[in-house]
């Protein structure tokens, strides 16, 4: 509170400067390594059904799945064709902070008929996303989530590679858009969908060649549904199907893929080795009160490349440096109901007209034009435990941008030491995570359920 855009814009660590002079192009002479339009369009979501007035990326259908590869920088130009302002965020990179795509925090919006250009190296190889962060539960629910795909340096040796994007969409019965959210749920576990898709179709289906090695590559970017995946239908043996990396970072062991439970902003790769039997399917499901929905389907066929699950290069742990324990201060925060009523309060770029949420007691006040203050500074260089505590009984998947942490114990449930930037803190849950604080900047941290991210559930950390 208190600083002016201005003062904001000059302040930052030189971010102004880069955003001011670097983001935004006119005439820029060197190509960029992809064009990502944004646009309106109209699409069949339902068999023979075309839902119009959706939002996407590139030039048109289902947003493209974005690759590239670690270490190297990735030149992405974005065009704002929609007739609102926009940014792109890239979901559990370790980018630059300038890089990031929160409006007001890391660069002004996008305005309508502006291109912007990202330059993005990331560190961190895995399944990553990429979404929009103004407007940001209207411009996801109509379609803009996309899925990020950063190659291993050494290759794994799968035979094929499968993103999955999975999403609902708040479709009526005539298969159009309705509400996107009702007030009355977003103060409490948030609005479902009413169509469940994988890569925006209902019935995704895969033929693969019976005995091969396939990488699936799970993204839940939903804006609302935690939900809990299981792959079954494979053979035993040979190692069959194993879980082997959560939101981009490998497993210290293979495990089943089953009970996969998975809040917004979360992903899992499993390795899939194909059934020998032409025909045979495997099935990715959500567990739902009625049983098991089906989502997508891997159909075997052809005679067997007999492959073994074992021929795979185990992947390489991503290199996030480790807290240091013994020294790290403990920061505390809590995620509550709102104390302040509910006075509309502007969440990056409009708001929803309710304040329900809040961090450490204060429900965002704002971002438009000018931000708020972090909620922490951290020392560049420095580890930190940050203690975060639910006092409510819905889920917060709690979302750290442009850091990593690992994960080390929460009060309700036996954590694996994983590592991430999003954590599922459930009812009631507290759980205490540590980061070393190396990217300098201003990093957005909030619910992944949109709609409490839009009602007060955000904040900034800031590392100088
Ligand atoms: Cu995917 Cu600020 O988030
Ligand atoms: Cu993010
Ligand atoms: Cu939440």
């Amino acid at each position: 509170l208190g600083v002016s855009r201005r003062e904001f814009l000059l302040g930052t660590a030189g971010a102004g400067a880069a955003f001011l002079g670097g983001g935004l192009i006119a005439r820029q002479a060197n190509a960029a390594n992809f064009t990502l339009p944004i646009t309106s369009l109209d699409h069949t979501l339902l068999p023979e059904t075309v839902t119009r007035n959706m939002m996407g990326f590139g030039a048109g259908g289902p947003p493209p799945v974005l690759r590239m590869k670690q270490g190297k920088p990735f030149v992405v130009d974005v065009i704002n064709n929609l007739k609102e302002p926009t940014s792109v965020h890239w979901h559990g990179l370790r980018l630059s902070n300038a890089m990031d795509g929160v409006p007001y925090l890391t660069q002004m919006p996008i305005e309508a008929g502006e291109t912007f250009r990202y330059t993005i190296t990331a560190p961190d190889a895995g399944t990553f996303w990429y979404h929009p962060h103004c407007n940001t539960l209207e411009q996801m629910a109509r379609g803009m989530t996309g899925i990020l795909v950063v190659e291993d340096q050494e290759d794994p040796g799968f035979d094929q590679d499968i993103p999955l994007n999975i999403r609902d969409f708040r479709l009526g019965g005539d298969g159009q858009f309705i509400d996107f959210y009702k007030p009355r749920l977003a103060a409490r576990g948030g609005t479902l969908g009413t169509v469940s898709t994988v890569n925006w179709k209902t019935d995704e289906t895969h033929d693969l060649p019976a005995g091969s090695l396939v990488r699936l590559r799970l993204a839940v970017t939903d804006v609302t549904r935690v939900g809990t995946y299981d792959l079954t239908g494979f053979d035993t043996g040979k190692g069959a199907a194993q879980l082997i990396a959560l939101d981009s970072n490998p497993l210290p062991a293979p495990q089943a893929p089953e009970n996969i439970l998975l809040a917004p902003g979360q992903r899992a790769d499993i390795a899939l080795r194909v059934p020998d039997t032409e025909g045979q399917e495997v099935l990715l499901t959500l567990q739902t009160a009625k049983g098991p929905r089906l989502l997508a389907k891997f159909r075997s066929v052809g005679t067997s490349l007999n492959r073994d699950l074992k021929e795979l290069r185990p992947l390489t742990p991503n290199p996030v440096p480790e807290a240091d324990l013994a020294n790290a201060e403990v920061l505390e925060f809590v995620f509550g109901w709102s104390p302040g009523g509910d006075a509309p309060k502007p969440s990056f770029c409009g708001t929803l007209g309710y304040t329900f949420w809040s961090i450490n007691r204060v429900a965002w006040e704002g971002d438009s034009p000018d931000p708020v203050d972090p909620l922490a500074v951290m020392k560049q260089g420095k580890s930190y435990i940050l203690r975060l505590r639910n006092e409510t009984q819905n889920d917060h998947p709690i979302h750290l941008h442009g850091l990593s942490f690992r994960l080390l114990r929460s009060n309700k449930r036996e954590l694996p030491p994983l590592v991430t930037d999003t954590a599922l803190l459930q009812s009631k849950e507290t759980m205490d995570v540590a980061l070393v604080a190396d990217n300098p900047g201003n990093w957005a941290f909030h619910c992944h359920v949109i709609e409490h991210q839009k009602t007060g559930l955000t904040g900034y950390l800031r590392v100088e």
